[in-house]
């Protein structure tokens, strides 16, 4: 069933110095100039998207040099707001994202690589091992995360799809802290990825992530999500 997206999957990948001081200072200025689409207070988070209409030419070196790396893809963001295209997400976040997948709600689709381009130097990236073919999910077992609506659907499905084994409680104490260790039942860490401005991660859509919570003050990350 998921036969054409599995062709595509692979191990997390780092492209290190993939934009200059002076391009990472643009991005920053897009993200300033930007208006904010979200601003979610409950989850401290404010998102803004970039335009593809604005500052092309810098966006295009972007993708210019992830094809290289990766091969062909197509963008697939959703749009903002006012139905316009979007290059990606800027997420300005004072606490951590929780564990959750970034699919799609259309099935029909090819689902491919996620990039993160970090704009703060404070902050992880945690990939789990796991995959998850359903919509975008944010998944908890919390009550109240469970009746919160926003984009993503909410759901502890997770926890009937992989098996039950404890999570390691080192690593929860070391990255997971605002995670209940209980939602963590049967994930295995893939990666921790510590942001570094310049540089771009990139991992599969179906992989289940999160931020860590060592986050100091705020962190500003930018990301796109694309389809074959
Ligand atoms: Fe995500």
């Amino acid at each position: 069933m998921h036969q054409k997206i599995k062709k595509n999957e692979g191990k997390p990948l780092v492209i290190k110095k993939i934009l200059t001081k002076i391009q990472i200072k643009k991005v920053l200025n897009i993200y300033n100039n930007l208006p904010i689409e979200i601003n979610n207070k409950r989850q401290k988070i404010k998102k803004k998207k970039w335009i593809t209409s604005y500052e092309p030419n810098l966006q295009a070196i972007i993708i210019k040099k992830i094809k290289k790396k990766i091969g062909n893809f197509k963008l697939d963001n959703p749009r903002t707001k006012d139905g316009l295209d979007s290059f990606g997400l800027f997420q300005e976040s004072q606490k951590p994202v929780n564990l959750h997948v970034d699919t799609s709600f259309n099935f029909k689709k090819i689902l491919f690589k996620q990039f993160l381009l970090p704009l703060s130097s404070r902050g992880e990236t945690v990939i789990f091992k796991n995959r998850f073919y359903g919509y975008p999910t944010t998944f908890s077992i919390d009550s109240r995360e469970l009746k919160a609506k926003g984009y993503n659907k909410r759901s502890s499905e997770h926890l009937k799809i992989f098996k039950s084994k404890n999570f390691d409680k080192k690593k929860h104490k070391k990255y997971l802290k605002h995670e209940n260790i209980e939602n963590l039942r049967g994930l295995e860490i893939e990666m921790v990825y510590k942001w570094k401005i310049g540089e771009i991660l990139i991992w599969d859509r179906t992989q289940l992530h999160c931020s860590s919570n060592n986050i100091k003050n705020k962190k500003i990350g930018f990301t796109v999500l694309t389809c074959k």
